[in-house]
């Protein structure tokens, strides 16, 4: 399911809404991702954990993989939701795949109480392994 979304503030509300969705029995924790094209459009995510753990999918992952399996491939921004004491950043194997697919995007990294930190990929992943070293 696509949603359009003005600003910030809605990207927000709706990775909030996604984390409701995680299936994390194993860790309790739930994380929840919400991904911008840069039209506007909007694809969610929600952690979903197995009990054969590596499989588990992060909810980054899954926002990215319902996008780029739709068709969508610009985008500018993802927000990241989790319950935590600090601001959860993306793992490193999802930064890998928020490089390949976004590239250069914000991040915002939001918990609970709504308090907010945003940075860009490029902090998250100062020297990446990407297509340009193939
Ligand atoms: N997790 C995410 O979904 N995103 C992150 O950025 C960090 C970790 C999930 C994976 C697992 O289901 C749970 O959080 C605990 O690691």
């Amino acid at each position: 399911m696509r949603r359009r979304a003005a600003g910030t503030a809605d990207l927000v509300r709706l990775a909030r809404e996604a984390r409701e969705r995680a299936h994390a029995p194993f860790s309790k924790f739930k994380v929840g991702a919400a991904l911008r094209t840069r039209a506007g459009e909007i694809v969610t995510g929600c952690n979903v954990e197995n009990a054969s753990y590596g499989l588990t999918l992060c909810a980054e992952r899954v926002a990215v993989f319902k996008a780029v399996s739709e068709g969508l491939r610009e985008f500018d921004a993802i927000a990241v939701i989790a319950d935590a004491p600090r601001p959860t950043a993306p793992c490193g194997a999802c930064r890998q795949i928020l490089w390949e697919f976004c590239g250069d995007i914000d991040v915002h990294i939001v918990d609970l109480s709504g308090r907010k930190r945003t940075v860009r990929m490029s902090k998250l992943m100062p020297l990446p392994f990407d297509r340009r070293n193939l």
